[in-house]
C-alpha cells in the first residue's frame, strides 16, 4: 500500500483560521441575527483600485479579440510585470533586475512552495509569535524547525546568535501577527548572520505597504549583503486588496548561490515545470497596482486602515491596555486582561460583545496571553467593534 507523508500527524487538527471560522460559524448558527464583527483574520473590506480594475476589464477585453488574445505566458511572470515590479523597486533605490521578479498566486502559496529549493534536512529558523503557515509548511516538508521565542522584553524583533542551528532563516517585517517591524541594523546583522553562515533567508514582505516611518526598511534589498542571502516574498493582497484575487511576487537575486548553484536558475526550472504562471489577466491588474495612478489609489485605501488602527489604538489607550503594532503594520497586538489565556479571551469577546480577534496562541506558544486584532475591517464595524471592546476592557 501506498505510503502518505507521516508528517501530516504532526500538524494540529486544523489550520489557525480554520479553527477560527469553524467556532465563530457555530456561534452564528446557535445565535441567528447576530451582528458579528469579524476583526480575526487579515481580510480587505475594501475593493479594488479603479486603476486595477479599469486594468482588468481592458485584459478581458484583450481576450476576447483574436488581435490581442494572449495564451499560454512566460511561466515566471509577464515581461510587462516583471517590468512594473522591478521599475517599483527601483524607484525606491534598490538596485533589481526584471528578471530577478518572478510573478506567484500570492505569499502564502509562495512560502510553502519555494520550501522546494531546500534539502528537507535543513532546519528552519521560525521565530515566534510567527505566522502559522511557515510552521505548517515546514512540518509537511518534515524539516527539523529551530523555534526562537520573542517577547516584550526584545520588542518582538529577535537578534541573531551564532548558537542558532538553522539553514532557513523566515523573518516577516512588519510582522504578522506583532507589528514589529526591524531597524536597519538587526536586519543587517540577520543579513550578516546568514551570509557568515550560508543560510538563507525568506523574507515575508507581506505588509511592506503599512510601514510609515522612513527610516525603516520596507524590503530586505535596502541591506547590503542582502542580494547573497536573501529571497523576498510579496504579496498584493494587503497592499492592494487582492485577497480574492490572487497575486504577488518573488524576488531572487541572481547572486544568491549555495553550493555552486543559483537558486534564481533553480527557481526558474521549478516554476517552468511546476506551473503555467499566472492568468494574463490578473498581471495585467497587478501591473496597474505600480502605474502613479494605481500607486495614488491604494495608498487612498491603506490610508483608511490606518484610521482603523488609529480607532483601535485610542479606545486601548483609554483602558490603560498594553499593545504594540498598529502604526507601521495593520495589526495591532494586545495583552489579555487580568492573565487570561488567548482562546478564553477569544470566546469571552465572541460570547459577550460578538467581536472576533485571533488568539495569540494560534501564532505559537509564546503568543499566550495576547490577542490580534485586524485593522482591515471597515471603518463603521471598527468603530462599533471598538465601543463593544471599551465594554469589556474598561
Ligand atoms: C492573517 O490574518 O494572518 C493573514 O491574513 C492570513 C493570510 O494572509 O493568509
Amino acid at each position: 500500500m501506498i505510503e502518505l507523508n507521516p508528517h501530516y500527524a504532526e500538524l494540529k487538527d486544523s489550520y489557525l483560521f480554520r479553527r477560527i471560522g469553524a467556532k465563530t460559524e457555530a456561534y452564528c448558527a446557535a445565535h441567528p441575527g447576530t451582528r458579528l464583527l469579524r476583526m480575526g483574520i487579515g481580510d480587505v473590506s475594501l475593493p479594488l483600485a479603479p486603476a486595477v480594475i479599469r486594468a482588468l476589464h481592458e485584459a478581458v477585453d484583450d481576450q476576447a479579440d483574436k488581435a490581442t488574445f494572449h495564451g499560454y505566458l512566460p511561466e515566471c511572470g509577464a515581461p510587462f510585470f516583471r517590468e512594473a515590479v522591478a521599475d517599483h523597486y527601483r524607484g525606491r533605490g534598490i538596485a533589481l533586475t526584471d528578471g530577478e521578479v518572478f510573478v506567484s498566486s500570492g505569499a502564502s502559496d509562495e512560502l510553502g512552495d519555494i520550501l522546494d529549493l531546500f534539502s528537507p534536512s535543513s532546519a528552519a529558523l521560525i521565530m515566534e509569535p510567527a505566522y502559522p503557515a511557515y510552521v505548517d509548511a515546514s512540518v509537511i516538508a518534515g524539516r527539523r524547525i529551530v523555534r526562537l521565542p520573542a517577547g516584550e522584553g526584545n520588542g518582538f524583533l529577535p537578534a541573531p546568535d551564532d548558537s542558532l542551528d538553522a539553514d532557513l532563516v523566515y523573518l516577516c517585517s512588519p510582522n504578522n501577527p506583532t507589528g514589529a517591524v526591524f531597524p536597519r541594523e538587526l536586519l543587517g546583522s540577520w543579513v550578516d548572520f546568514a551570509n557568515r553562515r550560508g543560510a538563507v533567508i525568506l523574507f515575508d514582505a507581506a505588509y511592506e505597504a503599512f510601514i510609515e516611518d522612513p527610516a525603516l526598511p520596507r524590503s530586505i534589498f535596502e541591506i547590503d549583503g542582502a542580494r547573497t542571502c536573501a529571497v523576498e516574498i510579496c504579496s498584493l493582497s494587503k497592499t492592494a486588496g487582492f485577497t480574492g484575487t490572487r497575486l504577488g511576487y518573488t524576488v531572487i537575486p541572481k547572486d544568491l548561490t549555495r553550493g555552486g548553484q543559483s537558486l534564481h536558475a533553480m527557481w526558474t526550472r521549478n516554476r517552468t515545470t511546476k506551473t503555467n504562471g499566472v492568468s494574463y489577466i490578473l498581471q495585467r491588474g497587478g501591473a496597474a497596482v505600480f502605474s502613479e495612478e494605481g500607486q495614488r489609489q491604494i495608498r487612498e485605501n491603506i490610508a483608511v486602515y490606518k484610521r482603523n488602527a488609529k480607532t483601535l489604538m485610542r479606545v486601548l489607550d483609554s483602558v490603560g491596555v498594553w499593545y504594540t503594532g498598529g502604526r507601521n503594520a495593520p495589526y495591532i497586538w494586545m495583552k489579555c486582561p487580568d492573565g487570561m489565556k488567548s482562546w478564553d479571551f477569544f470566546d469571552l469577546l465572541l460570547n459577550e460583545i460578538q467581536v472576533v480577534g485571533t488568539p495569540g496562541e494560534g501564532f505559537g506558544a509564546c503568543g499566550e496571553g495576547y490577542f490580534r486584532f485586524s485593522t482591515f475591517g471597515s471603518p463603521e464595524d471598527t468603530e462599533e467593534a471598538a465601543e463593544r471592546v471599551v465594554r469589556v476592557l474598561g
